[in-house]
Parts: structure tokens; C-alpha cells; sequence
């Protein structure tokens, strides 16, 4: 693994003697997108902040590019472009204006072709000389993508890209981010929405009440921790469930012509061959079985209220 960004034993108390950070530990490969997914006030700010330099950790190290950002603080942040989470920008300013200028600051050398491929990834080319306040909210906040990938930084990080914006917004802001990613672009995202994490990132974080709980490719994660569902079709609609089948925790359609049964795919036993002959032993006829993955939002939900307990 080729780690572009590594975090360890990282802790973060704010003044006043909140830990936001309990102890964090995260790789991120070259490449990548990765999700950190958690509730609201969980550390997800927190922890990018500490990464881009911008809060100061209590305790722990982070290197960029295997350069370490307490001594090499500079370096690494020409090597980071960040997305905050509030859309801060000059009204009177031009889409292009804007950039330039952001590119300026890195002290880097005017290179023209470069931001108008930006722009163009980001759908930007034709507003290239419009003021800032004719853009819509979403154009709006793919400037502020623009402006943190204005000079080549090699890592990307989105705070919340899609809070409070609509569906179609979000996929398109998907669709950003999968196009960055082509282009070589890594990128490191927080949400509090799974189906985001879902729907873009190669590996997901879970994070909560400042600690990391885990770190899995999304389609591991769907895999290993979900639960799943065994669908039983019945030939006769049922009205209720017999007593007998009581232990299995069923639910019955509106209809009454499904069954649908929960299991933990980890179990040793799934239940299922028991199931099956407690239902022929009830009468009931079978007509198909479906089995369903169940969503990582699923998991999540799981996840935090495993937290709480
Ligand atoms: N500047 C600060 N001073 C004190 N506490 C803070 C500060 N910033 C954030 N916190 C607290 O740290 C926790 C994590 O906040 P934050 O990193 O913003 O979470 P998230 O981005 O996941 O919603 C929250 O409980 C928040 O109230
Ligand atoms: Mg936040």
C-alpha cells in the first residue's frame, strides 16, 4: 500500500478541554477516495482540519507525501487543496479572477491551461468571466472545488460537499468527484449521508465521538458486516404468522404474501434450515426465496446504536 497520507495515534483537545480526537489512526492510498462517515459533531472537520494544518493536533503525527506537517508545513500544504464546508467566496469577483488569485497565494506560476481544464472538469468553462454572484449554489460550490484544485495539489479534501443540497445536485457533485479522481486526483470526504459513502468512495471510515471505528472498502464493509435478508414468497397469502414461528422475528407483508427474515450473516448458524422446516411443519407453502444485501446504511445504523448500548 502506498500511503499518500498517513495519520497516527492522533489526538485533538480543544481549549476549554473537549476531546474532538481520541486517538486517530488512518492510511490513505494514492488514489483513492475514501469517505469518513459520521453523525454531526463525530470529528470528521476536526480531523481533516489537523491534516490540512489548519487546527494543531495535541498529540500524534501526520505525514503528507511522507513529508511531516509539523516540520514541513509549507510543502504539505501546497500539497493539500481543501473544500470547507461554508461556501466563502467574493460576490464581485469572477469565476476565473477567483482561481487565479487562490493559485497566486501557493505561490505558483500562472499557467492559464491548467484552470481552464479545471473549469471545464468542473463544468465551469462557460462561466469563466461571470461574477461569482450570478452563479447558482451549485455552481457556486464547484468554484470552490476549482479554487482548492487551482494549484495541483495532489490531495483533495471535500468537508461535506453535499450538505443541505438537493438529489440532483448531489449526483452531479458525484460525478465531479468521480471525473477528479480519473484525472489522478486523491480524495478524502466526509458525510454524514451513507448513501454518499456508498455511492462514491472505495473504502469508508467510520467515525464517531472522535475515534475511527473502522476503515473497510465499501464493498467489504456491505459484505462482512451486514445482515441479511431471506425473502419467503408464500403460495397462499397469510393473515398471521403462527405462534409456532414466533422465535424467528418475521415480518409479514401488507399483503400477507411474504415473509421476510433477519439474520446476522457472521452467525455460526443462519437459522435458515430450521426456518424453512418450521414453516412446512406451520402449513405454510413456499412459492420463491430471495435473499437481500442489506444497505450500508444498514450497517451504520447498527454501528451507532452498538456505540451507544
Ligand atoms: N473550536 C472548537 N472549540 C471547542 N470545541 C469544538 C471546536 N470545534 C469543534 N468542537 C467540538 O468538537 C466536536 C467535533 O466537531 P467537528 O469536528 O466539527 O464534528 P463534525 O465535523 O463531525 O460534525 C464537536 O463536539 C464540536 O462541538
Ligand atoms: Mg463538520
Amino acid at each position: 500500500m502506498n500511503a499518500i497520507v498517513s495519520v497516527k495515534d492522533v489526538q485533538k483537545t480543544y481549549d476549554g478541554g473537549f476531546q474532538a480526537l481520541k486517538g486517530v489512526n488512518l492510511d490513505i492510498e494514492e488514489g483513492e477516495i475514501i469517505a469518513l462517515l459520521g453523525p454531526n459533531g463525530a470529528g470528521k472537520t476536526t480531523l481533516i482540519s489537523t491534516i490540512c494544518g489548519i487546527t494543531t493536533m495535541t498529540a500524534g503525527s501526520i505525514t503528507v507525501g511522507g513529508v511531516d506537517i509539523g516540520t514541513g508545513y509549507r510543502k504539505v500544504r501546497r500539497m493539500i487543496g481543501l473544500v470547507p464546508q461554508e461556501i466563502a467566496l467574493e460576490p464581485f469577483e469572477t469565476v476565473i479572477n477567483t482561481v487565479r488569485f487562490s493559485r497566486g497565494l501557493f505561490g505558483c506560476a500562472p499557467n492559464e491551461a491548467y484552470l481552464d481544464r479545471i473549469l471545464a472538469t468542473l463544468s465551469l468553462a462557460d462561466k469563466k468571466h461571470s461574477q461569482i454572484r450570478e452563479l447558482s449554489g451549485g455552481m457556486k460550490r464547484r468554484v470552490l472545488i476549482a479554487k482548492a484544485l487551482s494549484h495541483e495539489p495532489r490531495v483533495l479534501f471535500l468537508d461535506e460537499p453535499t450538505a443541505g443540497v438537493d438529489v440532483e445536485l448531489r449526483k452531479d457533485m458525484w460525478e465531479t468527484v468521480a471525473e477528479l479522481k480519473r484525472q489522478g486526483v486523491t480524495i478524502i470526504l466526509t458525510t454524514h449521508y451513507i448513501e454518499e459513502a456508498e455511492a462514491i468512495a472505495d473504502r469508508v471510515g467510520v467515525i464517531r465521538s472522535g475515534e475511527i471505528l473502522l476503515v473497510e472498502p465499501t464493498a467489504t464493509l456491505m459484505s462482512q458486516m451486514g445482515k441479511k435478508q431471506l425473502i419467503v414468497e408464500l403460495a397462499h397469502p397469510t393473515d398471521a404468522i403462527p405462534d409456532a414461528l414466533a422465535p424467528y422475528d418475521l415480518a409479514l407483508s401488507a399483503d400477507g404474501g411474504k415473509l421476510t427474515y433477519t439474520y446476522d450473516i457472521k452467525a455460526d448458524r443462519t437459522g435458515i434450515t430450521s426456518l424453512l422446516n418450521d414453516l412446512q411443519t406451520a402449513g405454510l407453502q413456499m412459492r420463491d426465496l430471495q435473499t437481500r444485501q442489506s444497505s450500508l446504511e444498514e450497517i451504520f445504523v447498527g454501528l451507532v446504536e452498538e456505540g451507544a448500548a
